[in-house]
């Protein structure tokens, strides 16, 4: 039966970095609605352009539209074990396709995994944040730095700043966060299958967190 993990959390609280150890710890494939709307935005699909002006105003891309896209993505065959989403949903809306989706695909949510980081943190988190073109690998100018500064540690990509990662682009997703998104906690906090992660430890010690509740082979 595929296994379905879900990571929310405000803009910056790690979910990203997560997404990536946990899905190499349970061997689950990573699939970020915000990593592929930025791939289609390089490939400058008419999804892509689309979903541009929402990012850069710090606003969700619309339902119909993200559905979709995620639909599709876990349809494929490389999603068969299940998947950690990142990102996704975070609407009502979005859950509730989700849950279709699910059902169809033979599974159901077997975590949401909540991580919670203050406003502070996050700021700081998201304007020294670098990522590769290549991959989207994720880094930290003073959290989780590079080996070499600008060149990704993987795969030797050119580093680069979200043109989202502006102070005032982080308040405005954070506002759409607390409207829009936290309330699915609530949702899914009645179904009994929240985890609630204090998202301001150490990277490892976070992964480790979540990993106590949901067993996994991973190396620190
Ligand atoms: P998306 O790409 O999903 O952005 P987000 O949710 O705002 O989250 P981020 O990617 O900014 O942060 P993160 O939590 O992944 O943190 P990260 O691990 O990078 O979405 C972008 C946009 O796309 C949205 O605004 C929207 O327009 C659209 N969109 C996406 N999904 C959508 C949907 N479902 N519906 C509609 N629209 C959608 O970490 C951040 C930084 O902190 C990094 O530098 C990292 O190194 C550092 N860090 C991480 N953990 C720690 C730690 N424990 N200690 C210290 N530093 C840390």
């Amino acid at each position: 039966m595929p296994r379905y993990i879900l990571l929310v959390g405000p803009p910056g609280a790690g979910k990203g970095t997560q997404a990536k150890r946990l899905c190499q710890a349970l061997g689950l494939l990573h699939v970020s609605s915000g990593d592929l709307f930025r791939e289609h935005l390089k490939n400058q699909t008419e999804l892509g352009k689309l979903a541009q002006s929402h990012i850069d105003r710090g606003e969700l891309v619309p339902d119909d539209v993200t559905i979709a896209m995620v639909r599709e993505r876990l349809q494929q065959e490389d999603a068969a074990a299940g998947a950690i989403l990142d990102g996704f949903p975070r609407t009502l809306a979005q859950a509730k396709a989700l849950d279709g989706l699910l059902e169809e695909l033979g599974g159901g949510v077997d975590a949401v995994v909540n991580i919670q980081v203050s406003m502070t943190a996050l700021v700081r988190r998201l304007t020294g944040r670098w990522m590769c073109r290549q991959a989207g690998h994720i880094y930290h100018q003073e959290f989780n730095p590079p080996r070499k500064p600008g060149v990704c540690d993987i795969d030797g990509s050119e580093l680069y700043r979200r043109s989202d990662d502006t102070e005032q682009t982080v308040a405005k997703r954070f506002q759409v966060y607390l409207e829009q998104t936290a309330p699915l906690i609530k949702h899914y906090r009645s179904k009994g299958v929240v985890i609630d992660v204090n998202g301001e430890q150490k990277i490892g010690a976070v992964t480790a967190a979540v990993l106590d509740v949901l067993p996994g082979d991973v190396s620190p």
